[in-house]
């Protein structure tokens, strides 16, 4: 998604600028540029696709430009297509401006602006930004009262910052309800949409609230409220930062992360086992404990963590839970009772839909819970309790170990709250959390390992052009997130389905080059789903089984077997998801696609 950077100071900020936009391209973006107070003024430079395209077009047409501030951007398109032209910076008159998120009145702000006589150049609703600033300051000559009358006008979200070309060397910015950091450092002072942008120089930020202004110089960074006070910021201090290592060897940051599963399940869980036993502050498992309900409300792959922990909770804990996506929530709420708590999950900690939910849920006074692996994140730090899961940075676009990580933890945070109940044993609990933090690991890395039959799988069922996943209970909600993995990086149509519904209708779609991935584990189901298997296998779909155990039957139905042994039929799934990390990398990459940045995908989706 969309990434702001700005910088002010003595080095080459040219440099700088392109070195913050290429830390913020793991959120994923289709064009970008940047705009720096050159020997003439506001210099901009923009373009559709990497990055790299903005380094041509400097050193092509700008050659040896100099600047000591300036303002970048990374744009994932949300209003109008992903062409030079729409880039970020947007200029109106004096003023060039970047935008994080969506203006949603600027249809009718673009009419009113317009009936001003602005020629508005792009589809944009940021353009609309850069106008409405531009026309006040034009009008006032005052930068602070033409930012805030804009901010009046704006409905949405945004995070902006902007230059004007008469303030040389100022940056100023403001936001609401957008993520936007200021951070000092030993070489320049700078704006972030993101702490990832700076946090090789500083261990420390400002969080300006919604609604303040920031100026920026290189020596200074002042803070003004929505009355136009200047305030102070305490520096947010970062001692437990995820930071971004490279791929250490790896060919993608996805194969990197994929490998880091076990280590991310073992640093997430060991904090919260003492004496054997799971353990989480009091306050939080009695508040689970005395849950009417438990929801847990997300996006994607964290929303599919979310599926398997309400399974655990049901089991161990005796508590219904329900999942739901948070897109959906904020709008159309089930109704909530008073004895109900709510669990975040995030990845990012910034997805605009889940922190949006959060806040709804808190507003009703209700209990809210967030688990997250971006320590500090808005959802981090909203939350009345936070549980970081410690899976360390995911830069690849595709979530993989935040899942297992996500997962895991809710699986130990369940036992946490089934003793609190009395629901399970010490000795079982003891038994099971051993089971998570050993041997669990251990079961991922003989996947790990044997990414050569894994790879041999994707080259056999890659060529499909729709394929299906297919299970039954916790089983099938592996089936959803294993589809979404395939589907976002080899750009295959899949879609996951509850086993035993497709033959109401979606079976109409099975034929033979249409294959069908089938999971089953434990034996409550083992012999429905592999019916469910055999009737698509009927219609002549290539069927490959993952399961927990080899049987006859299974050899019979299916083209191919793939046993997972795990500690735990629970854990199955946890373990099983590495399978089908690996299964998606190998086919995106036999296909030839960038595994590491898919199109149209947004890493942090801070939008709505
Ligand atoms: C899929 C993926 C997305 C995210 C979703 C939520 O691989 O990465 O589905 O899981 O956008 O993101 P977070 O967890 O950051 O809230």
């Amino acid at each position: 998604m969309c990434g702001i950077i700005g910088y002010c100071g003595n080095e080459d900020s040219v440099v700088r600028l392109i070195d913050g936009l290429k830390a913020l391209e793991y959120r994923g973006y289709d064009s970008a540029g940047v705009s720096l107070f050159a020997e003439d003024g506001i210099l901009t430079v923009k373009a559709s696709g990497r990055i790299a395209n903005i380094d041509t077009r400097l050193a092509d047409e700008h050659s040896g430009v100099h600047a000591e501030c300036g303002i970048g951007h990374t744009r994932w398109a949300t209003t109008g297509k992903p062409n030079d032209i729409n880039s970020h910076p947007h200029n109106s008159g004096k003023v060039s401006i970047v935008h994080n998120g969506i203006i949603e009145n600027y249809k009718e702000l673009k009419r009113a602006c317009e009936q001003q006589g602005v020629v508005f150049a792009s589809e944009t609703d940021s353009e609309v930004i850069a106008a409405l600033i531009n026309l006040k300051y034009t009008e006032t000559g005052d930068v602070m009262q033409s930012l805030r009358w804009t901010m009046a006008q704006l409905t949405g979200s945004y995070a902006v910052a902007a230059l004007f070309a008469d303030r040389e060397k100022h940056v100023f910015a403001f936001r609401h309800d957008n993520p936007l950091i200021a951070a000092a450092t030993a070489d320049g002072n700078y704006l972030a949409s993101d702490f990832a942008a700076v946090s090789k120089y500083t261990d420390r930020y400002y969080l300006p609230e919604d609604g303040d202004i920031v100026e920026m110089t290189a020596d200074y960074i002042k803070f003004f409220d929505a009355d136009g006070n200047e305030k102070q910021i305490e520096p947010v201090v970062v001692t437990d930062m995820n930071r971004a290592d490279g791929k250490q060897g790896y060919p993608h940051y996805m194969l990197k992360e994929i490998h880091e599963v076990p280590r991310a399940i073992r640093d997430t869980c060991k904090d919260h086992i003492y004496e054997n036993l799971p353990t989480f502050d009091k306050e939080l498992t009695e508040k689970l404990a005395g849950a009417g309900r438990i929801y847990i409300i997300a996006c994607g792959t964290a929303l599919n963590a979310g599926k398997l922990g309400k399974t655990y909770f049901e089991k161990y804990a005796g508590i219904p839970v329900s999942c739901e996506t948070a897109s959906e929530f904020r709008y159309f709420p089930p109704i909530l009772n008073e004895n109900d708590r709510f669990i975040f999950i995030s990845q990012s900690g910034e997805t605009a839909d889940t922190a949006a939910s959060l806040r709804m849920v808190k507003a009703r006074g209700l209990y809210t819970i967030a688990v997250v692996n971006t320590p500090n994140s808005t959802i981090a730090r909203e939350a009345d309790n936070v549980i970081y899961t410690r899976a360390g940075t995911e830069t690849a676009v595709a979530s993989t170990k935040a899942y297992n990580a996500q997962a895991s933890l809710l699986f130990i945070l369940a036992l946490g709250a089934a003793l609190e109940k009395g629901t399970v044993s010490e000795e079982t609990a003891a038994a099971l959390a051993d089971k998570l933090v050993n041997q669990l690991p251990e079961a991922v890395e003989t996947i790990l390992a044997d990414t050569e039959k894994i790879k041999a799988l994707s080259e056999k069922y890659c060529t499909a052009h729709s394929c299906f996943f297919i299970g039954r209970g916790p089983d099938f909600y592996l089936a959803e997130e294993s589809s979404l993995k395939l589907k976002e990086i080899s750009y295959i149509h899949c879609e996951a389905y509850a086993a035993g519904e497709l033959k109401h209708g979606t079976i109409a779609l099975i034929e033979p080059d249409v294959p069908v991935i089938s999971i089953i584990s434990g034996d409550k189901i083992r012999s429905k789903t592999i019916n469910n298997a055999a009737e698509v296998k009927a219609r002549e779909a290539k069927v490959l089984m993952v399961t927990d155990r080899d049987t006859d039957e299974a050899e019979h139905t299916a083209d191919d077997v793939y046993v997972i042994h795990c500690p735990d039929s629970d854990l199955f799934h946890i373990c099983a998801a590495v399978f089908f990390q690996l299964f998606a990398y190998h086919t995106a990459l036999g296909k030839g696609w960038d595994v590491d940045k898919p199109r149209n995908l947004a890493k942090s989706v801070t939008v709505e």
